[in-house]
């Protein structure tokens, strides 16, 4: 069956070129078919098709990145702490205004059907906020607008970084680790290179929620053929125990924290015991080729003047998000 599949990918490499060249060429974007091929050959290569594909597709920086410490850390490791980044103050402005927005809850025994308000009563792993209506609030527009996550995103990936994938959502206790709330280890595999930025809303430890992470499994290479080939699928506890038992890093944050993170590597949230966890999410790519996405839009008028300015002046860094 898996030569099988090998056999099918290469027989839709041409495809997957041409798809490749015409997005680089005029922005079209690919076919799920050439997504699939990308996750395929990101496992028959063990990773090195998607540095070739990231190569390829990325915008250069006009200055080179001068040798940075704290990189160097991210690029070996896979991830990067920064304590206390963003104030109580914000954090605090931010939770407030979420109680202002409804969203849905998700997981592996229920799934809302329509926008739902966080009242009390918990019916599953997560409750999440869609990306429009963040978009609209003004923590949010801070967050965005930080010039030190471009920073890092930009030497990170030596390219000019595209933000988007904006999240937020709440983690709540279950019985059992939630498959559709990814608290089952796995790598991720939207974009050929990225880089994943967790702010942390609230303190996180051992009951709720904490992240994990293997160190070193973002590069190419580094993850082994047997895991590779279980396919991009949820991998069990036992499995990664097996090959990585002494890399694997389990994280406590206090809310303002940063987690910068290659989510390629394979990584958990560890189900919530007690209380909550609520996370804010955003993502910086090298490009946009590969998995579906959605473009939030925002009006001027729900703008603050610095958000307005920078996501204008910016076309190429903010084409994740629109204005209208
Ligand atoms: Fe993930």
């Amino acid at each position: 069956m898996r030569k099988f599949k090998v056999f099918l990918f290469i027989i839709y490499l041409p495809i997957f070129i041409f798809e490749l060249i015409i997005f680089k060429l005029f922005t079209i974007k690919n076919s799920s078919v050439s997504y699939q091929s990308m996750i395929n050959y990101f496992i028959i290569t063990r990773g090195w098709s998607n540095a070739i594909i990231h190569f390829f597709l990325k915008k250069n920086l006009l200055k080179k990145n001068k040798f940075d410490f704290q990189i160097n850390k991210l690029k070996k490791n896979g991830y990067l702490i920064k304590k206390n980044f963003f104030t109580k103050k914000l954090v605090l402005d931010l939770k407030k205004s979420l109680k202002k927005i409804d969203g849905y809850w998700i997981g592996d025994k229920y799934k809302s059907k329509s926008k739902e308000k966080l009242y009390k009563k918990v019916k599953a792993a997560k409750f999440f906020y869609t990306d429009d209506d963040l978009l609209k609030l003004k923590p949010v527009q801070e967050i965005l607008s930080n010039d030190y996550l471009f920073n890092i995103a930009s030497k990170y990936l030596d390219a000019e970084p595209i933000l988007y994938n904006i999240n937020c959502w709440y983690n709540f206790p279950t019985k059992l680790p939630d498959k559709e709330a990814a608290q089952l280890w796995h790598f991720d595999m939207d974009r050929p290179k990225w880089l994943k930025i967790f702010i942390y809303l609230s303190d996180c430890n051992i009951n709720n929620g904490p992240h994990c992470f293997v160190q070193g499994t973002h590069l190419n290479g580094s993850i082994s053929r047997e895991i590779l080939n279980l396919g991009y699928v949820r991998i069990q506890d036992k499995i990664v125990n097996r090959f990585y038992k002494t890399k694997i890093k389990e994280f406590n944050f206090n809310e303002g924290d940063l987690l910068f993170e290659d989510s390629r590597g394979l990584h958990k949230g560890k189900k919530v015991t007690s209380k909550n966890r609520l996370m804010f999410q955003i993502e910086f790519t090298s490009s946009l080729f590969g998995n579906k996405y959605n473009i939030p839009s925002i009006k001027k008028r729900d703008c603050t003047n610095n958000f307005y300015k920078k996501v204008t002046s910016k076309r190429y860094n903010y084409q994740g998000i629109k204005i209208i």
